[in-house]
Parts: C-alpha cells; sequence; structure tokens
C-alpha cells in the first residue's frame, strides 16, 4: 500500500480526452522511462486514458508494469449494432485495465444520465475493467448551495451493486473546475470527499472505505501536493497537464516517497 489518506494505494490518472495522433505515443514513453528512472518511489498506481485510436499501440510498446492504460468510455453492451461504439471488452483486449464512465464531457454532449452511467460501470466490470466513475456539480448548483445534494445524487445513481474497491474508482470532478484553471478551497474538497466517503461506507462497508475518490479539475504540477494531501483524497484525474510528459509527472511527484 502507498502513503496516501487512510493508506489506500492512491491513482493518478491522466485523460487525454480528445487529443493524440501517432506522435503523442512519444509523451507516453516518455511517462514510463521518468517512472523507471524514480525506480518505485512514487507511492500510487499511474494511468493514461488515451483516446481509443492509440490505446493498442501505447499499451503494446509500454507494457502494464508502471504505467496502466484505461478507456475513456464504453458501450454498456459487449457487442453488437452500434456504429461508433466500443465495448468494455474491447478495450480490455487492446490492453486496458479500466475505463472511465460518466465524465461530465460525456454526460454534457451526449446526454448522458446516471443510469447510462451505472449500465457503463456495469459492463466495465462484466469485462474485468476498473470503472472510474465520474461525478460532479455545476457552477450554477455549487452556487445555489446543492453542490452535497448533487453529489449524493450522482453517486447513487450512478454506482452499480457490487462495486468494490478494486473494480471502482470514483472522480469528484466539479465541472465548472474543469479546464479552466479554477479549483475548489481545500476545505470545499474536503467536504465533498469526506461526504463521498461516508456515502461509499454506508453503502458498501468495508469496500467502501477503501474505494479510491480522486479529486479531478485543474490539476496541476503547482496545486497538485496540495489538493492530494487532503483528507479522502486519494489521487486524481488529470486532463490538461497530463498532455505533457513533464507536467504529469511533476504532479505525479506529489506521491513521491
Ligand atoms: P482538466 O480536466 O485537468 O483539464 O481540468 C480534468 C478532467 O476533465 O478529467
Amino acid at each position: 500500500m502507498g502513503k496516501g489518506t487512510e493508506g489506500v494505494r492512491p491513482l493518478v490518472a491522466g485523460n487525454w480526452k480528445m487529443n493524440g495522433l501517432k506522435a503523442a505515443l512519444g509523451e507516453a514513453a516518455a511517462v514510463q522511462e521518468a517512472l523507471a528512472g524514480l525506480q518505485g518511489a512514487i507511492a500510487a498506481d499511474v494511468m493514461i486514458a488515451p483516446p481509443a485510436t492509440l490505446l493498442m499501440a501505447m499499451a503494446h510498446a509500454s507494457g502494464a508494469e508502471l504505467l496502466q492504460f484505461a478507456g475513456q468510455d464504453c458501450h454498456a453492451k459487449a457487442s453488437g449494432a452500434h456504429t461508433g461504439d466500443i465495448s468494455a471488452e474491447m478495450l480490455k483486449d487492446a490492453g486496458a485495465s479500466a475505463v472511465i464512465v460518466g465524465h461530465s464531457e460525456r454526460r454534457t454532449d451526449h446526454g448522458e444520465r446516471d443510469a447510462d452511467v451505472l449500465a457503463k460501470a456495469l459492463a466495465a466490470h462484466r469485462a474485468g475493467l476498473c470503472a472510474i466513475v465520474c461525478i460532479g456539480e455545476t457552477r450554477n448548483e455549487r452556487e445555489s448551495g446543492q453542490t452535497l445534494a448533487i453529489v449524493a445524487r450522482q453517486l447513487a445513481g450512478s454506482l452499480p451493486p457490487g462495486a468494490t474497491a478494486a473494480n471502482t474508482v470514483i472522480a469528484y470532478e466539479p465541472v465548472w473546475a474543469i479546464g479552466t484553471g479554477l479549483t475548489p478551497t481545500l476545505d470545499d474538497v474536503a467536504e465533498v470527499h469526506d461526504l463521498i466517503r461516508r456515502d461509499l461506507e454506508a453503502r458498501f462497508g468495508g469496500e467502501g472505505a477503501r474505494m479510491r475518490i480522486l479529486y479531478g479539475g485543474s490539476v496541476k504540477p503547482d496545486n497538485a501536493k496540495a489538493l492530494m494531501s487532503v483528507p479522502h483524497v486519494n489521487g486524481a484525474l488529470i486532463g490538461g497537464a497530463s498532455l505533457k510528459a513533464s507536467d504529469f509527472i511533476a504532479i505525479v511527484r506529489a506521491y513521491e516517497g
């Protein structure tokens, strides 16, 4: 187990979103090399979720010892007539060990609701992938004092029965903090993560006590250490700052022992 809060081994995951052509494979290789150079000093799992087009090549080139790989979304079904979609089984086959589900960009751009996210998390479990389930309030919801209610509702609606510490990770990402350079105060992060932990424990008992809860939204090298030291923050989901190996590794080093 790593050093993160509560003895839960943290996870630092980079979400490349719709960024990256073949030339970007070099960034993943640079992350891998840097991790090798750090010789086990990082007390966290490290993961990249590249676009699906790069997943297989990236996983093949890097191996999964130091660096793990994830998809950014999956269909709820294993196969079938769903043009353009990708199943959890396909992601697993391509070298992923996890898949992000319910990212706010999917919820906004594709109208995904909690029930869809739950179905996708179930699909991840069926395929043997860890589901990284994203939740978080909008700016309006925060300003009108609804943050805790929204987060509790999304959590209740998006997590399938059978979720365990091994097969499920929660990513709390305030929508207004994603890609904006804005972050909640550390106290605000602590309040939400504490609520999530209590909800997880109430529903999943000991598994819920050990489920990793990531913070996401404008995590950068200069704020990572402070955010990662908040109680019940067990790692980060990182968008923009994960695209360059040097920035991503600087964030990962928040967990250097
Ligand atoms: P950001 O994105 O780090 O660019 O704010 C986070 C995310 O969407 O996962």
